[in-house]
């Protein structure tokens, strides 16, 4: 049986365990040095930032808030540009004021941005035509081409990665200090395709409801004589998978004046269903780290090791501490779920409840295209609500991968794509996204649950 974690902890004290899916180097050498460089460059997030979302993540534990964390599968470092970044997050921005809206509550924006470079993968080679390369890992590892030199695990890469990470969060942070977020302002996150007719009932919903936001402001500043001039600057929160323990333990580092260590390369990062393991690596870099986060639980995870992975990462019963990220697919969900909520419920804890509709509801077409269908991953969100109300438990977030970009990589959504519509605009190169029009479907989806709770319905 697995052995939880126990002992002194350090930054590096997961070096005694073992790591999975973590790339091999060819120069341990060179690994050493760049890692050790990392490790004097800035942090990207400061700990005061870390305590806020902690503290937002508590109010969405406890239903005053919720939680909506989306992005890329998977970043590449030649996507950082103006406007991948504009349109990734126009997308979260519009989502949130649609949950927002219908819920009254706040809503906690994360993205899955500025770090989601290292990707788990199924096998550590991959072979075509009789030649076999190392795995594609991510951009903060390899790169995707098929040849030896793009295939070499490139310890250079970790640096690029921060990089990139750096300036992506540098445009975000200024785009959300004022001007572009303005809530009086909310065309400024329009996109250009909504009004194309297949979009247009989407849109006027849309810009409806802006449209009552505005009035509802105009007529609260009127009647105070003041100006919200606090509503002219939002928070955007940064997560990642912490797979490449490497890149993390760099930039874990102890801050003035408070106790323990903080992971300053995100605000939120999260274990992957792969990497979970009690006894493992992950689990040992995680347990010792201040920040809130995140643990993908797949149908496997039985409710007596959900017990265990609790006691070593959340022992205080801190609030904010553990989000649970629940990936079922929308036919296991029902099977799975109800024992791992009784089984939190037992222990006395709180955890947020968040829910991915997207991993457990991965499928290959015909011809060998990964994809997801809209309605599986309306069902499985469906039933995730639904089974938590019929437990007094809270969903209190959702995790989606999704782009600001008109892609073509989940089938179905009210313009039907089919499976025949793929090749169009298919992007990514690991898991298909929700396209923006799909993502907004989904948020008005989701509203409709928020807003039925808030009612009693
Ligand atoms: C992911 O979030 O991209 C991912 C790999 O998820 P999971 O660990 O749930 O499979
Ligand atoms: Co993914």
């Amino acid at each position: 049986m697995n052995q939880p974690s126990t002992g002194t902890w350090s930054p590096t004290s997961w070096q005694q365990k073992l790591a999975a899916q973590q790339p091999v180097y060819d120069d341990p050498q060179e690994l050493t040095a760049v890692v050790g460089k990392l490790g004097m460059l800035p942090p990207l997030v400061t700990s005061w930032e870390i305590d806020k979302l902690r503290g937002f993540l508590a109010e969405a534990a406890a239903g005053n808030a919720f939680l909506l964390q989306g992005g890329d599968c998977s970043e590449n470092l030649d996507d950082c540009g103006t406007e991948s970044i504009v349109r990734n997050l126009k997308v979260l921005m519009q989502m949130s004021l649609v949950l927002a809206f219908s819920s009254m509550k706040r809503v906690v924006r994360v993205g899955r941005f500025a770090g989601q470079y290292a990707k788990p993968r199924s096998s550590d080679t991959e072979t075509r035509d009789g030649v076999t390369l190392p795995v594609y890992r991510g951009d903060i590892v390899n790169r995707s081409g098929f040849t030896p030199t793009e295939r070499r695990p490139d310890p250079e890469l970790l640096l690029r990665g921060y990089e990139r990470a750096a300036l992506t969060l540098n445009f975000i942070r200024a785009l959300c200090s004022g001007g572009f977020a303005d809530l009086h302002h909310p065309e400024n996150w329009e996109l250009g395709f909504m009004n194309e007719s297949h979009n247009l009932l989407q849109f006027q919903r849309y810009k409806e409801m802006v449209g009552r936001i505005g009035d509802s402001l105009r007529f609260m500043e009127a009647v105070h004589n003041v100006a919200f001039s606090q509503l002219s600057t939002v928070d955007v929160f940064t997560s990642h998978e912490g797979l490449h323990l490497l890149y993390e333990q760099a930039q874990t580092r102890p801050v003035p004046r408070r106790t323990g260590y903080f992971n300053l390369s995100t605000h939120f990062p999260w274990i992957g269903e792969r990497t979970r393991q009690l006894d493992g690596a992950h689990i040992e870099y995680f347990r010792g780290i201040k920040n809130p986060i995140g643990v993908k639980v797949g149908p496997s995870m039985k409710p007596d090791d959900l017990l265990r992975l609790m006691d070593v990462l959340h022992p205080e019963n801190e609030p904010g501490r553990l989000t649970l990220i629940h990936r079922f697919g929308a036919d296991k969900i029902a099977g799975v779920l109800p024992d791992l909520i009784q089984a939190v419920q037992r222990s006395g804890k709180t955890v947020l409840w968040c829910c991915d509709p997207m991993h457990g509801n991965t499928v290959s077409t015909d011809g060998g295209v990964k994809t997801r269908n809209y309605d599986t991953i309306v069902r499985e969100i469906t039933s995730a609500f639904s089974i938590h109300r019929g437990l007094g438990s809270i969903l209190g977030g959702i995790h989606l991968e999704l782009t600001g970009d008109d892609v073509t990589e989940c089938v179905g959504g009210a313009r039907g794509l089919k499976a025949t519509d793929l090749g169009r605009a298919y992007k990514s190169v690991v898991d298909p996204r929700l396209n923006h029009e799909q993502a907004m479907e989904i948020a008005f989806l989701i509203s409709e649950q928020l807003s039925g709770g808030r009612t009693g319905a």
